[in-house]
């Protein structure tokens, strides 16, 4: 997020950006003019839905079960996707003839082999049935030479009847241990981290981010106490927008000594490559370092096409062992191009207080193509969030890309410019929750120091959703959308895992419901185990979860034996 601290409007100034798509000198935000007065222009850079095949698409994809495994684990995982898509793949051609056995199906069991590309040496062999995805295959990586380069991995199978073949390749990365800091992977099944250093005991554990966007030279550098109230507050990690200096490790070092997992901002440098250099050597070897970030709303910017890629590769170059992020501001502005150079995408729709349709700030009208409100594309509703969330969810499969995991940058500060308020404490556990539900993996909201109350209503969230039994829900599947008929307004998913389900309810509308609630569920439950979020008094009747009525913008979770 833009604005706030003139030291890194200037430092951006400072980079000498020029704009790829810009033809002329109109200043923009999104591809969009913004002052007034300037033509109106349409920015471009529309992803649109691939044309649908009438025909349903085989479309075959393998992938490692985590973004990278290190030396002292000796079982990796495949997932294999066998989907039916309308946009990708070959074109599927049942057969219904019977071979000899009775149980094989024709063209329904696909035989692969998964093998590596430089010796063909063979880690799966197996079988899945067409319309299958999230097919797990354990294999026994220690036969692999550890390594700081991704080997090369080939899927090859043909259908039953041997009549129709297919391939699919993927990276995969088994790096030597790392002996120093810490360690993170992201979960490409279910799209959580996976975080390790010596206060997990050195063993991997999922992990969620929640937290703030942190001002760097405006409090967490001024004295090591005020570190020490944000992380008293609960939060599971902090986002320092730091300026680079080297006496930065000061505050790294207390980050450590607190076990306070930090992502490290280099959205002043990033276009730097010495700089970035410099910097992922500084912090690499940290307990607490989690994640890079680069880019800042590249696409807002319009930062050049290959930026978030340059500094990708030098950072992986030297550290491997750490996910990078990115957060896109626009809604549907050269996604493609501007999600490259990352393994995770965050997004920051702020939609509080906005005027969607006219520009306070720079008084012009906002729409599709002109304007800057503040949040691109938006209707200025809660919604805004989770529709962002679904929207950069669908350009990944418009692409036929496996899924980069998505965080939220949720709004939590105090309006100012574009914003005539900050969001009350329900709106901003909506925003959060709506986030988790539409399968947001972690928690960044903008910004720290915020107003008190903010401070304590997100610190009461962060505790229950950062640790088990919500952490362990969260991350061990992705979330299912419920819709509750005749309650539109009613935002709810759950999650299975084991013998527990846990149900998120979100009330968007700002008004108590009008009758009772009753959420049928797709699943057999026994007891209600506990409620560990929110004070709605839920009833299990049958499969029903019931209740008198929601308080306007409520937000409840609930836990189920099953
Ligand atoms: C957006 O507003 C500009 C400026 O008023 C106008 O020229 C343009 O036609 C509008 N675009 C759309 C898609 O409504
Ligand atoms: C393929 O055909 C078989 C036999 O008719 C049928 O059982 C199976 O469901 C079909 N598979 C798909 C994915 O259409
Ligand atoms: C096909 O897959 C099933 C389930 O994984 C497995 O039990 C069976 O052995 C496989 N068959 C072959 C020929 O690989
Ligand atoms: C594919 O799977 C989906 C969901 O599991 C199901 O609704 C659909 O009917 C299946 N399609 C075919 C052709 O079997
Ligand atoms: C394989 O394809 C050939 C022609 O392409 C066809 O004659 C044959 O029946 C097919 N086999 C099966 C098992 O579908
Ligand atoms: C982890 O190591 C860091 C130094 O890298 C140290 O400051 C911290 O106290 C250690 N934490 C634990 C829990 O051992
Ligand atoms: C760190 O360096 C920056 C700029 O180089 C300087 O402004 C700041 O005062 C220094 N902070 C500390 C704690 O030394
Ligand atoms: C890039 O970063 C290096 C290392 O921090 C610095 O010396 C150099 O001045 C920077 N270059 C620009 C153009 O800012
Ligand atoms: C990156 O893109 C810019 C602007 O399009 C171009 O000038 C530059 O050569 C590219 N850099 C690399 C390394 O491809
Ligand atoms: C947005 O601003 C316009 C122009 O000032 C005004 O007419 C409209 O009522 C405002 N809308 C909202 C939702 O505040
Ligand atoms: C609903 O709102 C009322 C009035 O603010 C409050 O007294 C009550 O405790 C709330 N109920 C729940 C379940 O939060």
């Amino acid at each position: 997020m833009r604005t706030f601290w003139p030291a890194i409007a200037a430092l951006l100034g400072a980079q000498g950006v020029t704009a790829q798509t810009t033809t002329t000198a109109i200043p923009r935000w999104c591809g969009k003019p913004y002052e007034s007065g300037s033509p109106n222009i349409n920015p471009g850079g529309q992803l649109e839905p691939p044309k649908p095949s009438s025909t349903p698409l085989l479309f075959v994809q393998v992938e490692p079960r985590h973004n990278i495994y290190v030396s002292s684990e000796k079982t990796a995982t495949f997932i294999v996707d066998a989907a039916l898509s309308q946009y990708h793949g070959e074109p599927y051609r049942n057969s219904t003839q019977q071979l000899g056995d009775p149980d094989v199906q024709p063209f329904n069991d696909l035989y692969f082999n998964i093998l590596l590309e430089s010796t063909d040496q063979v880690l799966v062999t197996n079988n899945v049935s067409v319309n299958s995805t999230d097919n797990l295959f354990d294999f026994d990586i220690s036969t692999l030479k550890p390594q700081l380069d991704a080997y090369e991995i080939v899927l090859s199978g043909a259908s039953a009847d041997g009549n129709q073949t297919f391939t699919a390749t993927t990276k995969l990365f088994y790096l030597p241990d790392k002996t120093t800091g810490s360690v993170t992977k992201i979960d490409n099944l279910n799209g959580g981290l996976l975080f390790r250093n010596n206060a997990t005991n050195n063993e991997f554990v999922p992990f969620i981010a929640f937290g703030f966007y942190t001002s760097y030279g405006g409090y967490l550098e001024l004295s090591l106490d005020n570190v020490k109230k944000y992380y008293d507050l609960g939060y599971s990690a902090i986002h320092p927008v730091s300026s680079y200096s080297p006496n930065l490790t000061v505050i790294l070092d207390y980050f450590d000594e607190l076990n306070l997992p930090f992502q490290y901002d280099m959205r002043g440098t990033y276009q730097n490559l010495t700089s970035v250099e410099e910097e992922v050597n500084l912090a690499k070897d940290y307990s607490t370092l989690l994640t890079w970030y680069t880019a800042d709303e590249p696409d807002g910017n319009q930062d050049p096409f290959n930026a978030t890629s340059l500094a990708y590769d030098t950072i992986t170059k030297i550290d491997k062992y750490h996910p990078v992020g990115v957060v896109l501001n626009c809604q549907n502005y050269f996604f493609d191009e501007y999600s490259q150079g990352a393994d995770f995408l965050m997004e920051d729709a702020y939609p509080i207080g906005i005027n969607a349709t006219w520009s306070k700030k720079w008084d012009t009208p906002c729409n599709t193509t002109y304007g800057d409100c503040g949040c691109d594309n938006c209707l200025g509703e809660l919604q805004d969030v989770s529709n962002r969330i679904d929207d950069l969810a669908r350009y990944q499969e418009y692409l036929g890309q496996s899924p980069k995991p998505i965080w939220a940058v949720p709004q939590s500060f105090d309006g100012e410019q574009y914003w005539d308020r900050n969001p009350t404490e329900d709106e901003t556990w909506v925003m959060n929750q709506l986030s988790l539900n539409h399968g947001a993996k972690s928690i960044m909201m903008w910004t720290f120091p915020t107003l008190d109350h903010l401070a304590t209503a997100n610190s009461l969230q962060s505790k229950v959703i950062t640790k088990s039994p919500v952490l362990d829900l969260l991350t061990g599947t992705q979330p299912q959308a419920l819709s509750i008929p005749g309650h539109q307004l009613l935002d709810v998913a759950y999650w299975i895992v084991g013998s527990q389900a846990l149900v998120s309810v979100v009330n968007l509308a700002y008004a108590e419901t009008s009758s009772e609630i009753s959420i049928q569920l797709p699943f057999d439950a026994a007891a209600i185990s506990s409620t560990p979020w929110g004070s709605v008094d839920w009833k299990l009747s049958g499969n029903a979860l019931e209740v008198q009525g929601l308080n306007a913008t409520a937000t409840s979770l609930v836990i189920l034996d099953l």
